[in-house]
């Protein structure tokens, strides 16, 4: 399953970066909150688990889909 095995990566641009997993399924809600400081970086891949990601706070984020800075 590509969607499960690609990675996507987050890099924050301030400290604070918020990294929410959400489950998937029919009931849809915050798994996992990762706290990201400025220039961390996070890798990661969608899961059994895992199926939507909420990053809250400044970050570039690197998809197969693109590339976005949600300022
Ligand atoms: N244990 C989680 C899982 O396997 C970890 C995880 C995977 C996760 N991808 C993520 C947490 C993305 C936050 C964001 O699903």
């Amino acid at each position: 399953m590509s969607d499960r095995t690609d990675f996507f990566v987050i890099k924050a641009l301030e400290d604070g970066v918020n990294v929410i997993g959400l489950t998937r399924g029919s009931d849809t809600r915050f798994h996992h909150s990762e706290k990201l400081d400025k220039n961390e970086v996070m890798i990661a891949q969608f899961t059994e688990h895992t199926s939507a990601v909420k990053v809250r706070g400044k970050a570039k984020i690197q998809t197969s889909h693109g590339e976005m800075t949600n300022e």
